[in-house]
């Protein structure tokens, strides 16, 4: 078995809650998402790698090669590395196959992003806290049919450029996912309204 990520698991308390998928932002660390996810949905189960990829110390899932540029080659290896550890993952601490729902932030949410891009069998869901398009390429025809997607992004984000909202959710209906779009009026950091809007969101799955 692949569990080559340092993680955190807590088991859920309520079985009818999703088991949820916690990817943190760049210079974050695997506990940073525990109190947000408890906030959106208490009794789920919570699996919450750490990021693999140190930039000067700063925990990341993929490298960069600056701000905003990436390597695809890169993003597909390392998506492809986190999609087999999160099957590892689930089989061993025994979550519900395909009901996995993703809570990305920043870098976080791009690797949820493209994993729903290239391993859409990983994840039934996904919220995705200010992601940007990282590789462009739409979804595969279908696959992710029947799979709901948050893409919560801020107005006055200084990071993710503006048009990259729509961008992300046609390459992902491209796959006939379901996109819910919410615009905070903030920067890159989350605010309570993108709370609220989450939670919305978790409530409806
Ligand atoms: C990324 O590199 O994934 C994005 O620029 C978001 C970030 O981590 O700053």
């Amino acid at each position: 078995m692949n569990l080559s990520y340092h993680h955190v698991f807590q088991p859920g308390t309520d079985p009818a809650a999703p088991p949820l998928l916690l990817l943190h932002g760049t210079g974050g660390n695997e506990h940073d998402l525990v109190p947000l996810a408890r906030q959106l949905s208490p009794g789920s189960a919570l699996l919450s790698p750490r990021g693999d990829v140190s930039e000067h110390g700063a925990r990341r899932f993929f490298a960069r090669l600056a701000e905003g540029v990436f390597d695809p080659a890169e993003v597909t290896r390392r998506t492809h590395a986190l999609a087999d550890f999160i099957l590892a993952a689930s089989a061993q601490h025994r979550l519900a196959p395909g009901r996995l729902i993703a809570i990305g932030f920043s870098n976080g949410a791009n690797i949820a992003a493209t994993l729903l891009q290239l391993r859409p069998e990983t994840l039934a869901g996904a919220i995705l806290l200010r992601p940007m398009v990282v590789l462009n390429q739409p979804a595969t025809s279908g696959s992710l049919q029947g799979k709901n997607i948050l893409i919560s992004s801020g107005a006055h984000d200084p990071i993710v450029p503006s048009d990259h909202q729509a961008k992300l959710a046609a390459l992902l209906e491209a796959g006939s996912a379901t996109v819910a779009r919410h615009t905070a009026l903030a920067g890159h950091n989350l605010t309570s309204v993108d709370v609220v809007s989450a939670r919305q969101f978790i409530s409806r799955l």
